[in-house]
């Protein structure tokens, strides 16, 4: 009996351990440059609250426009590094990640907006992927958007980050 038991969870161990593993590797994995995927890994995957917030920076810091009065941005572990050691002029990583919140001035949350570094993905504008998402989860733009790279290419000496460009001087 014992035998027989100890065989099925040895087997059971074979089995489960190469399910278990593709699933922890498939968590760290970042996502391809779509929509729902970014979406879907900034908030449920590594949701962004956890990360840190951007070096130098509280929550609910002044912002302008069109942002929003008030601001709170998170950076994953590959871009923290970089904007820690005022790099961002030499670019950020393949797999950095900025997302800020866009409140009002009475702190009520009114969209997200977020970049993506995803090498080769957009070589003329800094291989980011934009994406702008409402408070209720909606996405209303993303990939490529025309607005959002067409101010933020004033930061281009930067890799088109705005805050960093300020924090530097
Ligand atoms: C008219 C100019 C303008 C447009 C359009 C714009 N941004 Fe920004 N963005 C800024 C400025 C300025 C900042 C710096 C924070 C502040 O002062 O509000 C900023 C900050 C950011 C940041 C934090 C990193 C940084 O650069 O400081 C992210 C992320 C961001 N914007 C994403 C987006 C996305 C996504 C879009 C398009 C949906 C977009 N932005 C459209 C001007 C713009």
């Amino acid at each position: 009996m014992r035998g027989k038991c100890f065989m099925l969870l040895a087997g059971l161990a074979v089995l489960a351990a190469p399910i278990l593993g593709s699933a922890a590797q498939e968590a760290s994995t970042l996502p391809r440059a779509e929509a729902q995927a970014v979406y879907t890994y900034m908030t449920k995957t590594s949701p962004y609250q956890q990360w840190s917030l951007w070096p130098g920076k509280d929550k609910l810091y002044p912002g302008t426009q069109p942002h929003g009065a008030l601001l709170t941005s998170y950076v994953n572990e590959i871009a923290a590094k970089t904007l820690k050691d005022h790099k961002q002029a030499q670019g950020l990583p393949d797999g950095a990640m900025i997302v800020k919140e866009n409140y009002s001035p009475d702190k009520k949350l009114m969209a997200v907006t977020a970049m993506y570094k995803k090498q080769g993905f957009a070589p003329q504008s800094g291989d980011w992927f934009w994406i702008k998402w409402m408070p209720d989860g909606k996405v209303e733009a993303a990939g490529k958007v025309s607005d959002c790279i067409k101010c933020h290419e004033q930061a281009k000496g930067s890799d088109y980050l705005f805050t960093a460009a300020k924090a530097g001087h």
